[in-house]
């Protein structure tokens, strides 16, 4: 199967990411809706010295509302789904019978952040590219 061509972009820098304050920003297009957040915790596929560095879609995966991030975890208020950040976004609470995308990263020499690929497939979309 032909496989799925990601764009790599620029997130945010080391030095703007602090532990509990996620950093909002769109992936793989200005559509898709994606969070960043270090979590102070390592977590699968964390990148950073403290491996707790993730990015996740930010749409919910029962009917496409906007989780939150909020006490380590990401929220859904819509129907209340949970989904866990460390787990590569297992869901374990609610409606949603999915995990939330997980979204690979990248840091550069310089400390720059870039988001690589979509694991899993966003909400409402036949393909994420
Ligand atoms: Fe998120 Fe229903 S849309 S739980």
């Amino acid at each position: 199967a032909p496989s799925l061509t990601y764009p790599a972009v620029k997130v945010a820098n080391l030095s703007q990411v602090k532990t509990g304050q996620p950093i909002i920003f769109n992936y793989p297009d200005a559509s898709a809706p994606a969070i960043l957040v270090k979590l102070g915790r390592p977590a699968i596929g964390g990148v950073g010295k403290d491996r707790d560095i993730v990015a996740f879609s930010a749409l919910c995966t029962h009917m496409g509302c906007p989780v939150q991030y909020e006490k380590g975890r990401f929220i859904c208020r819509c129907h209340y789904s949970m989904f866990d950040p460390a787990k590569a976004g297992q869901t374990y609470q609610g409606l949603a019978s999915s995990w939330l995308p997980q979204i690979p990263l990248r840091i550069d020499g310089k400390g720059d952040i870039y988001a690589v690929a979509v694991a899993g497939l966003i909400w409402g979309r036949v393909k994420n590219v």
